[in-house]
């Protein structure tokens, strides 16, 4: 075994009660003030929700939205999504790319018109059986539209909680994404868990950028082990 791995290194911090109460307080009344209206935060439709995060994945807002709302259009349910013809469901989803999520989507669909009535689950486990359905997109459909207390951790939102918990080790590894769930796990509040996911996408967004994050307005600024930020601690 390589000595680097039989070193022992010092536990990551995951953050304390009252740090976590800070970061949710200073989020929370930054998104109220900042935050992006946009039309999958107005609804808490799972399926509506699915389509929006599906669609996230790999594409900006500003060309996800027209899309989004021609594809609710067309395909106002599960049911209807499931009905439709493949190649009609391709053609659809086009300019977006990556064509594999039309299908995915669509096999999604059949799958909860077979197995559950039309409607998508709400649990876990059972979200996760779905293919093309990973821990992001699960924690996503449970917290928008279900309302439960469950954390995400896509690119933006591990950027954000590297920084200002962590700013040490090296960010891309799986040590570290699964130290980044567990404290975006710790960081969820039970009220307002909504808010609190749309708006740590917004901070990672719109602020805490990947390459000249805006330090002077963020409202963590104060308490990020980042600040003053400089390259090389990202
Ligand atoms: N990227 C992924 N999910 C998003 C969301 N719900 N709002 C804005 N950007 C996103």
């Amino acid at each position: 075994m390589p000595i680097s791995r039989t070193r022992k290194t010092r536990p990551l911090p995951v953050p304390a009660p009252p740090q976590r109460r800070r970061f949710r307080r200073r989020l929370l009344a930054w998104y109220r003030r900042h935050g992006r209206d946009l039309p999958w935060r107005n609804t808490t439709d799972p399926y509506h929700i699915l389509v929006s995060e599906v669609m996230l994945q790999q594409t900006q807002v500003d060309r996800v939205l027209p899309k989004y709302r021609e594809w609710l259009k067309k395909y106002p349910s599960l049911g209807a999504l499931a009905a439709a013809p493949e190649q009609e469901v391709t053609d659809t989803w086009y300019p977006l790319g990556y064509n594999i999520r039309p299908q995915r989507l669509q096999t999604i669909a059949r799958e909860s018109v077979s197995q559950y009535g039309g409607q998508l689950p709400a649990d876990e486990a059972t979200l996760r059986s779905f293919k093309g359905i990973g821990a992001y997109t699960a924690g996503a459909i449970r917290s928008f539209a279900f309302r439960q207390r469950a954390a995400i951790l896509d690119t933006n939102v591990a950027r954000v909680l590297f920084r200002v918990f962590v700013a040490a080790g090296d960010p891309k590894s799986h040590a570290m994404k699964r130290h980044l769930w567990t404290v975006s796990e710790a960081l969820v509040p039970a009220r307002h868990v909504f808010d609190f996911n749309q708006a740590l996408m917004d901070l990672g967004a719109m602020v805490c950028v990947a390459r000249h994050p805006r330090c002077p307005v963020c409202p963590m600024a104060k308490s990020c082990r980042s600040f003053p930020f400089s390259p090389e601690k990202s």
